[in-house]
């Protein structure tokens, strides 16, 4: 099912939980909500599940508007965060449970539980009770219980988020399994930025109840639209090293150490040739550099450290420290002084007071203009 956010805000009292979101998602996507906590992603779950009402704005389940149909009319299987299975009734039991509150047939009720049971892998625990499980057994009978009544819309609100590590990547790649599998048009509440950007077909990046971007994983890692973005995703994050125009409008110079860098295509007039800008650069955009004629970034090495298959360098340019990964057999050692070379095309450039990102492409296309895309 085609899922619409118009206009939507949620206020309570003095506080403005979700600001005008506009968003579409289409049918049988997987989409992450992302955001700082806070940020208003479990009030457009609440939504959407009709467990609150939209202050201002229009829901839209395909072509039907929703604002006033009750959650248990609108399709929906939802789990929370603490999955709140019932104790005392065994998993069979409790996938069953939303098939028995609908006068299901037992029979019938029975067999869709265990089909369900079967999809998510918990067929051999059928006869157990919730406090016999581990936490990944736990959400996967949540799961199956949200599924039990063939949703047309699947609302997980951190699912993950009281499992250790190791289970958390299991779980949300059983998550993408099941989602395939049943093509239901999912939404994911998470604040991991790592897990968003592995599973979803879609990210919905939101910031004090206010739309941020809504794009692919790779889509937005590459092409944020602001700074905050840029800064939300990817670990180590984003070096941002301040910068003005220097002259023109096609190079900048780092204000710590006046480097001067060319960009691929002019930033937009609105600049002014004096206003602060932050050069973003991934950690992983940056290469150890030799040849001393072609542009660098130059700093001090401060350390050194191993991380899995690559070495992460920290090193100062001026008095800011940035990152850097390079590969294991680059013998770079502490005090050092490297020049990092930056990939023509593998940096942006954002204006401080705003954030905006000012190459986001040749057209030069405002943020604004750019989210309009998404309103319907
Ligand atoms: N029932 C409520 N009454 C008043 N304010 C609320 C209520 N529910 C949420 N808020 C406020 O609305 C904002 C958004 O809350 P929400 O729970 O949607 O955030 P979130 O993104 O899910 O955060 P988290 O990652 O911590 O779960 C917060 O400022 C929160 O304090
Ligand atoms: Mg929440």
């Amino acid at each position: 099912m085609k899922i619409i956010l118009k206009n939507i805000s949620m206020k309570f009292d003095d506080v403005i939980a979700v600001d005008k979101l506009n968003v579409t998602m289409e049918e049988g996507s997987l989409v992450s909500l992302l955001g700082p906590s806070g940020c208003g992603k479990s009030t457009t779950l609440f939504m959407l599940a009709g467990l609150y009402q939209p202050t201002s704005g229009q829901l839209f389940f395909g072509d039907q508007l929703v604002n006033n149909i009750p959650p248990e009319k609108r399709e929906i299987g939802m789990v929370f965060q603490n999955y709140a299975l019932y104790p005392h009734m065994t998993v069979l039991k409790n996938i069953m449970f939303p098939l028995k509150m609908e006068k299901v047939p037992k029979k019938i009720a029975m067999e869709k539980a265990r089909d369900m049971a079967s999809l998510v892998h918990i067929d051999h625990l059928l006869d157990r009770k919730p406090g016999q499980l581990s936490g990944g057994q736990q959400q996967r009978v949540a799961i199956a219980r949200a599924l039990v009544k063939k949703p047309k819309l699947l609302l997980l609100d951190e699912p993950l988020s009281n499992l250790d590590a190791r289970l958390r990547l299991e779980m949300r790649e059983e998550i993408k399994r099941i989602q395939q599998a049943t093509g239901i048009t999912t939404i994911f509440v998470t604040h991991d930025q790592e897990e968003a950007l592995s599973i979803s077909d879609k990210i919905l990046l939101m910031k004090n109840g206010r739309f941020q971007q809504f794009s692919g994983p790779q889509d937005i890692y590459d092409h944020p639209k602001n700074e905050f973005v840029a800064q939300f995703l990817g670990n180590p994050p984003i070096n941002l090293l301040p910068a003005t125009l220097s002259g023109d409008r096609y190079t900048v110079q780092l204000t710590e150490t006046g480097e001067v860098i060319q960009l691929p295509y002019p930033v937009s007039k609105e600049v002014k040739l004096n206003e602060l800008l932050l050069v973003g650069i991934r950690p992983e955009d940056l290469y150890i550099e030799v040849d001393e004629n072609k542009q660098g970034i130059g700093g001090k090495v401060l350390i050194v450290e191993r991380i899995g298959r690559d070495n992460l360098v920290s090193f100062l340019i001026g008095e800011r420290k940035v990152r850097a990964i390079v590969p294991l057999d680059a013998s770079i050692t502490q005090g050092q002084r490297v020049k990092f070379g930056l990939h023509p095309n593998r940096f942006h450039i954002f204006r401080e007071t705003d954030g905006e990102n000012l190459l986001t492409g040749k057209s030069l296309i405002t943020s604004h203009q750019h989210s309009e895309e998404e309103v319907v």
